[in-house]
């Protein structure tokens, strides 16, 4: 099993990453020396795929072990679940030194960490990443949360986790349009920060796309490297951490126009990222060809990466100006020089973006 560790001085943690290991999570757990009873909350269709094994890898290793399940899907990533979870927690007594696994994607380790860092004022818990995403992004890092109807990711926390633990083999059982949106997490990666994982990305397509053990476990790792590296620069987000955001400005703004039911994120973020860097192009920062350069490695995950037909650029730029991002009515965006290297937080024009939108 591989490890690194992400540095934040008394809220380091580790991320281990490997390959057929939740049996083994159990004994892994147990080293955080926590109370004997435990909250493992997931949602059905990952619980029916591995929540037996977790739960018995818990159990031999001495938990009691409460299951809370929430619903799947985004749409329940809300307060209400919130309080549900709490309100297990309390019913069986969990105390202060109780730990709670969150087992699942984004979304159950975003509602779940966010009811961690609320119980009590506040208790450790690990993240069991089951989607591709999950594991290159959003399990690590710290931050938790919950949509809001007036917008999403509205509420939330900075709640640093005890420890990932990532088994790789959970992707098998994963759909292809999910795999694929993790892999627009990991292609940003590449953009913002790496132009070896970006080759990479492009030599080892086949790879990848078949679930290669080894191949699929160094692109975790590599990503997991990189965000641990700017969480561990700037963990709450005060300036280097926007980084992350690179393709997040349009791609925000393309799911918000689309009513967040045509696109997924990760889809979003995909069109986002080369719409940015033609806008970076646009604007002189990156050199003829680098968009071009962007959008042939999205092209070649199958992942969108043009404008929809029929979408009204000034919806857009409005819902720019909306996104939590903007500042002062400041809309700012990650602009590539080049592959592996960024501008962040460019403050960019309505105009400039008008003119981007209109020259598609
Ligand atoms: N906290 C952060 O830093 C951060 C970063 C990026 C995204 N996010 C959040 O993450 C969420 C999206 O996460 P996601 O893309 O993982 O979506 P998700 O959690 O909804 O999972 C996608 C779907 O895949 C299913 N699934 C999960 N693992 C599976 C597996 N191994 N096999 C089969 N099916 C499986 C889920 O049940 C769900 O239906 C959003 O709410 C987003 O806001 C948070």
């Amino acid at each position: 099993m591989e490890g690194l560790r992400v540095e934040l001085g008394e809220r380091s943690y580790d991320i281990r990453i490997g390959q057929n290991t939740l049996d083994a999570l159990g004994g892994a757990v147990k080293e955080l020396k926590a109370s004997p009873t435990l909250a493992l909350v997931s949602n059905p269709t990952i619980y029916a795929l591995y929540g037996e094994r977790v739960h018995a890898s818990l159990t031999a290793a001495g938990f009691d072990v409460v299951e809370i399940i929430v619903p799947d899907g985004e749409e329940h990533k809300e307060l209400l679940w919130v309080e549900r979870i709490l309100t297990s927690m309390l019913e069986r007594r969990l105390d202060r030194k109780s730990l709670l696994v969150a087992l699942g994607g984004g979304v159950i380790g975003d509602v779940a960490g966010f009811a961690a860092s609320l119980y009590m004022r506040g208790i450790r818990f690990v993240q069991v990443p089951t989607t591709l995403l999950a594991q290159v992004d959003s399990s690590v890092g710290g931050k938790t949360g919950v949509n809001h109807p007036l917008g999403k990711n509205m509420i939330g926390t900075f709640w640093q986790p005890s420890l990932v633990w990532i088994d790789v083999d959970t992707l098998k059982t994963l759909p292809q349009r999910e795999f694929l949106c993790g892999m627009a997490e990991v292609i940003k990666y590449g953009v913002i920060w790496d132009r070896e994982l970006f080759d990479y990305l492009g030599r080892e397509k086949n790879k990848i796309l078949s679930l290669d053990p080894e191949t699929i476990s160094h692109i975790i790792r590599r990503s997991c490297e990189i965000k641990a590296e700017v969480v561990s620069r700037d963990e709450r987000e005060g300036g280097l951490r926007a980084i992350l955001n690179y393709g997040h400005t349009i791609g925000h703004a393309i799911e918000t126009v689309t009513g967040y039911i045509r696109y997924l994120h990760g889809e979003g973020v995909s069109m986002g990222m080369y719409l940015e860097a033609a806008l970076s192009e646009r604007l002189g920062i990156m050199k003829s060809g680098g968009a071009d350069e962007v959008k042939r490695l999205i092209d070649d995950y199958g992942l969108p990466s043009g404008l929809f037909d029929g979408a009204d650029a000034t919806a857009m730029v409005d819902a720019m100006g909306l996104d939590k991002k903007t500042v002062a009515g400041t809309i700012r965006c990650v602009l590539p020089e080049s592959v592996g290297k960024v501008l962040v937080n460019e403050p960019v024009t309505r105009e400039a973006l008008m003119e981007l939108l209109a020259s598609l």
